[in-house]
């Protein structure tokens, strides 16, 4: 047997400066119902490998929700989200819950909103053509996506640059104090909003959500405001992320980006890929709800267990050469949005946000180069870059 690595997922350091991906491959191999107690947060056990990890995610009586999605320190307390939030509900509070919002995200309401998100993408890359260079993160993945959600929810387009900012903030500035003072912002923003529209319903996601009724009652403010702040959350941080790592991708792998631009129309194979690749969700955590063993470890009622969807999609008893980024591979049934109940509500509209940027960015005829070190994020929920300095210029210029 190899000899085992230490074993520590929870170090977001790992993440910023190390190789998960050692521990990763370890484990799969060795150890794949793996327990582990942090000094900083509650013990919990992994699970690494692609089968574990979808075979879990079908089993949504065993595996619940409720109590959070993500490991938190204990002395944090319960997630103010759980049993509340579409994310943090297991039916069939869930399914009522994702009814209320699911007409949004359907292929046919994400298609009408197609000629908009191009038009978002050719200002982006035009703003960022005039430009000596600039952060791929926050001046172009993160735009599509911000401004998009934003309509959907019925926010008014002279505040989308108050929530870019405050978003921005939120996941991105290097200040823990300024992240959640944003965060608190937001939610503020929100209350304001949910009454507007609870007193002037429009057709937007914050107006659905202001008057929904589930079992004859509405929901309270905080459970809209909780939910609202899920969507915003949901709809920026991972498409924006994905969209800078499929862009770092092919900048370490260029012969990809020739592939792609030979031939464009592998572009919603290339989109697979790099939600495969840059499987921008790390962790995502669910508490047993009853006993369980997998592998010959018995999991208790009570116990957390985490999917690391990174390692479930470079498992090499799925795919061939996992480690390999490849816009060509078929199949590619990847974990990256989930599986089962809880599939990423918005996965059609993040592989059509991701598909126009990078379709954007093939025939806007320029060339893309780094303009310095990318900076990876130290955080154990969401990997990937947090700033990606580059160079756009004209083609052959
Ligand atoms: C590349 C982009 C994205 C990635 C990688 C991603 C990833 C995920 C994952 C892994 C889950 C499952 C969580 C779980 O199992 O508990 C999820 C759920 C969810 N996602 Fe996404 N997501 C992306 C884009 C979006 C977008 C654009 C939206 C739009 C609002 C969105 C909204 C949500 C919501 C609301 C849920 C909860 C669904 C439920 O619990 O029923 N996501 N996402």
């Amino acid at each position: 047997m190899e000899p085992p690595p230490l074993i520590n997922l929870v170090d977001p350091e790992l993440y910023s400066h190390g190789d998960p991906f050692v521990q990763w491959r370890w484990l799969r191999a060795n150890d794949p119902v793996h327990w582990h107690e942090p000094a900083e947060l509650p013990g919990y056990w992994s699970l690494t490998r692609y089968e574990d990890v979808r075979t879990a995610y079908r089993d949504h009586e065993t595996f619940s929700s409720a109590h959070g999605i993500l490991l938190r320190p204990a002395d944090h307390g319960v997630d103010p989200g759980g049993g509340r939030t579409l994310a943090l509900t297991d039916p069939p509070r869930h399914r009522q819950l994702r009814g209320v919002v699911d007409e949004w995200f359907t292929v046919r309401s994400v298609r009408a909103l197609e000629e908009e998100m191009r038009d978002i993408a050719r200002a982006v890359v035009g703003d960022a053509l005039a430009q000596e260079s600039c952060d791929f993160v926050t001046e172009i993945a993160a735009r599509i996506p911000l401004y998009v959600i934003c309509k959907m929810m019925g926010i008014p387009e002279s505040d989308w640059q108050y929530l870019y900012d405050l978003t921005s903030k939120a996941f991105a500035d290097g200040d823990p104090l300024t992240r959640r003072f944003a965060h608190l912002d937001i939610m503020g923003y929100f209350e304001n909003l949910q009454e507007e529209k609870a007193a002037d319903p429009g057709d937007d996601l914050v107006s659905a959500l202001a008057t929904a009724v589930i079992d004859g009652d509405r929901l309270s403010p905080d459970d809209i405001i909780l939910n609202c702040d899920n969507l915003l959350v949901g709809g920026t941080e991972n498409t924006r992320i994905s969209a800078a790592g499929g862009m770092l991708a092919f900048l370490q792998h260029p012969e990809q980006w020739d592939i792609l631009r030979a031939d464009p129309s592998l572009l919603p194979s290339a989109v697979e890929e790099v939600l495969r690749w840059t499987s921008t969700a790390t962790h995502i955590m669910r508490t047993a709800a009853r006993p369980i063993e997998i592998h010959g470890k018995r999991i208790e009622p009570g116990d957390r267990v985490v999917f690391w969807l990174p390692s479930a999609n470079r498992d090499e008893t799925v795919f061939d050469d996992p480690d390999r980024f490849d816009v060509l591979r078929k199949p590619n049934r990847h974990l990256a949005l989930g599986f089962g109940e809880h599939f990423c509500l918005g996965s059609m509209l993040a592989k059509s946000e991701l598909r126009l940027l990078f379709d954007e960015l093939l025939n806007s005829r320029v060339d893309i180069e780094l303009a310095g070190e990318p900076k990876l994020l130290e955080s154990i929920v969401v990997n990937g870059p947090e700033s990606l300095p580059v160079r756009l210029t004209p083609r052959g210029a």
